[in-house]
């Protein structure tokens, strides 16, 4: 008879989803990256929509709850906050209980301004800021056809899967 494992390899998977409104006069940061323009995100801490997606689905993937259980936007220490804290915070939650990040993807939808030439950009600042290859951290860009909140350019939104990889002790 073969020796049992001690552990086999636990791989989870985990969503992430979250809009803000544009207004004028507001920076625009995507994943840490400020992309020019005259609109940017409404929010409590910098607003960075891709980087609060990205956060909710590292939490989801290790059954954390989600970002505002952890970084309420009542509390003032948030206010205008960069938001690849809360990245990083969220990592290093997942790894205390034993995961590591395997890949981030991800798709921005917003109408305008066109994003494509910040894709590089912005995957290396996630890709720095929680340790991984650039090759591991996907962004994709969409429109909404000029349908819907979105569409009209009135807000944006981000939705982001992320996967976890760590072991589980064999019973
Ligand atoms: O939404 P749609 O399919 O028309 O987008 C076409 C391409 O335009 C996408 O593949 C994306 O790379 C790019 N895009 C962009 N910035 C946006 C929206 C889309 O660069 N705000
Ligand atoms: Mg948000």
């Amino acid at each position: 008879m073969s020796a049992r494992p001690v552990s086999f390899p636990e791989i989870r998977t985990g969503l992430g989803w979250d809009v803000h409104r544009l207004a004028a006069g507001r920076p625009l940061i995507l994943g840490g990256i400020t992309v020019p323009g005259e609109f940017g995100f409404e929010g409590h801490s910098d607003a960075d929509v891709l980087a609060h997606a990205i956060t909710d689905a590292i939490l989801g993937a290790a059954a954390l709850g989600d970002i505002g259980m952890h970084f309420p936007d009542s509390d003032p220490r948030w206010k205008g906050c960069d938001s690849l804290l809360f990245l990083k915070h969220a990592q290093k939650l997942a790894e205390e209980r034993g995961f590591r990040i395997v890949n981030v993807d991800s798709t921005v939808i917003l109408e305008r301004p066109k994003l494509k030439d910040f894709r590089e950009a912005i995957r290396a600042k996630l890709a720095g800021a929680l340790g991984l290859e650039i090759e591991c951290v996907s962004v994709k860009f969409k429109t909404a056809e000029k349908v819907g909140p979105v569409g009209e350019g009135r807000s944006a939104e981000a939705q982001a899967v992320v996967t976890i990889a760590g072991e589980k002790a064999a019973r």
